[in-house]
């Protein structure tokens, strides 16, 4: 099965995008590529607050912070032994794109489910994302490392999923994912241009 297949991603991202762009700046590309696994943990967090009578939530919850801070470090130690600086936090126009299209009224519940899927598409980008890294970019320790993240953001991405149907009630989740997607192709087209994982 090919990862769009798994993926459900509409629109996959031009292997152009490593060569033209992300290779001539590769600090750049590390430097948001941390940023966005802080907010992966940020995100896991925020469902832990908003959320916190759904025990088998705040545990998966908990977990992913660990693991999305682990990458964090893990980036980080690139970032120090490259002779690079993190720099300040990188603004993610695609990630802002994608939360206006979130519900932000409706019961505790559907807001809840909401932004589990808005956290599976922002898993499933970033899983496709550095898949495309991994094919392409011209650097073996970053080329394994991507690999690596990208088994690790497919399986943040199922559990996602698995979680919004969980908790759906008599939400139309795979109606509602349905849209999420075809949102998100709008979106990413405009997309592809910088150095930055959603860039
Ligand atoms: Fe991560
Ligand atoms: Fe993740």
């Amino acid at each position: 099965m090919s990862e769009k297949t798994i993926l459900k991603l509409q629109l996959p991202t031009d292997p152009l995008w490593v060569k033209n762009v992300v290779e001539s700046n590769i600090e750049e590309l590390l430097t948001d590529h941390a940023y966005c696994e802080q907010k992966a943990a940020s995100n896991a967090i925020t469902l832990i607050v908003q959320n916190p009578n759904y025990p088998d939530l705040v545990q998966e919850m908990a977990l992913l912070v660990q693991e999305e801070m682990d990458h964090f470090k893990r980036v980080h130690d690139i970032i120090i032994k490259r002779g690079y600086n993190l720099g300040k936090e990188r603004k993610d126009d695609y990630v802002g794109e994608l939360y206006k299209f979130l519900k932000h009224g409706g019961t505790r519940q559907s807001q809840m489910v909401d932004r589990l899927l808005f956290s599976a598409m922002i898993e499933a980008r970033s899983c496709e994302r550095f898949k495309v890294l991994s094919e392409n970019i011209n650097d073996d320790e970053l080329s394994i490392f991507y690999h690596e993240l990208m088994i690790s953001e497919a399986t943040h991405y199922t559990m996602f999923l698995r979680l919004a149907k969980k908790y759906a009630g008599d939400i139309d989740v795979d109606g509602r994912w349905k849209d999420f997607l075809a949102y998100e192709a709008n979106v990413v087209k405009n997309y592809g241009k910088k150095e930055t994982i959603h860039g």
